[in-house]
């Protein structure tokens, strides 16, 4: 069974066609378009998908041999995203499916992030995962494959926010996460001390505000000159704090819940520090490839075809939803 996976909900234009969940062709187009804005624009993302969506779709099927008759299945992200994004990737996936008379099935983008682990690592839940990414910071008990109960999420900013925002702060590109790693390889982490919000809360919600105008505060303390001589013990620093809090709050719930069985995914589970601090707890450790852990379509491809093999498919007229929660249906309003 082929499925054509595709991704647009924010600033990654991605396809993929898998074959009984062996990846046949795939293609990632990151956009370069915001580099130096600081963060996503909505308006250029969508323009950007546009451009580009069509070309890569036909491209795999070219490298991969087939023809879109070939295909039995569409796997689309609805939602959660960038509204004017997903549109794009939602019409443009249901013109195909309707012109060919393939089924269609509407995929969660977090879910996605959750089947984003089986293609590095053979996997089976129930396990805690952890999705980190520039929009998402969420906690989720995963009873198994489309069974989820969302334990914790952010209050305010998410971890990967946290990051760009801060690398815009001190006109790093976006996306920030891999400009603070590169510069915090070089820095010592505990040469600056920055908050690690709701630490005596009960519950596994995180919060990265207070963080953010914490860093912002230095630098203004520090003045231009001593901001650009402590930039490595700076960013190591902040990088960390936002490192401990996640994994303080999985440890947390690991402990909480009894369980061991980890998974941490997204695009700011590529974080090497992250990765590296992960390892020393006592866990069952899954997380994806670095590739695989910013946005793919493969991922979106996978959790396609795990619903049409339970005989699921969405009808034609699902809308997007730009904040759809995981483990609620899309509303078909
Ligand atoms: O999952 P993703 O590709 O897109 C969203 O769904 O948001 O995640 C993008 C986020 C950005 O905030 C980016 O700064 C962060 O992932 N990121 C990283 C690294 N690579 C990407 N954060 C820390 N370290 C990295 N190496
Ligand atoms: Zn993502």
């Amino acid at each position: 069974m082929k499925v054509l996976g595709i991704e647009t909900s924010c600033d990654e234009t991605a396809v993929s066609i898998i074959e009984n969940s062996a990846i046949l062709s795939e293609q990632v187009y990151s956009q370069t378009v915001h580099e130096s804005l600081g963060g996503v624009v909505p308006e250029l993302a969508s323009r950007d998908h546009i451009r580009k969506l069509y070309v890569l779709a036909w491209e795999i099927l070219d490298k991969s041999g087939l023809a879109i008759s070939d295909i039995d299945a569409i796997a689309v992200t609805a939602g959660p995203g960038l509204p004017g994004s997903l549109i794009i990737g939602v019409s443009f996936a249901k013109a195909i499916a309707l012109m060919n008379e393939i089924p269609i099935i509407a995929i969660n983008h977090l879910e996605g992030h959750i089947f984003g682990v089986k293609l590095s690592h053979k996997i089976t839940p129930p396990f805690l995962a952890l999705l980190v990414s520039g929009g998402h910071t969420e906690l989720i008990y995963v009873h198994n494959w489309g069974d989820y109960k969302l334990l914790g999420t952010t209050r305010d900013d998410a971890a990967g926010e946290a990051l760009d925002k801060a690398a815009k702060v001190i006109g790093l590109s976006y996306p920030g996460g891999p400009e603070i790693q590169k510069i915090a390889e070089n820095g010592d982490p505990k040469s600056f001390r920055f908050p690690i919000a709701m630490l005596h809360s009960n519950d596994f919600d995180f919060s990265f505000s207070g963080l953010k105008t914490a860093f912002a505060l230095t630098i203004r303390k520090l003045g231009i000159e001593k901001t650009k001589r402590n930039l490595a013990n700076i960013l190591a620093s902040y990088q960390d704090a936002i490192v401990d809090s996640l994994l303080l709050k999985l440890d947390r719930a690991s402990k909480k819940f009894g369980i061991n069985k980890i998974v941490i995914s997204g695009g700011v589970a590529a974080s090497k520090r992250l990765r590296e601090k992960a390892t020393f707890k006592n866990w069952e450790l899954y997380m994806p490839e670095t590739k695989y852990c910013t946005d793919n379509a493969s991922m979106i491809a996978l959790a396609g075809e795990f619903y049409l093999l339970k005989g699921q498919q969405t009808p034609m007229n699902f809308p997007i939803n730009s904040s759809w929660i995981l483990g609620i249906p899309l509303s078909m309003k």
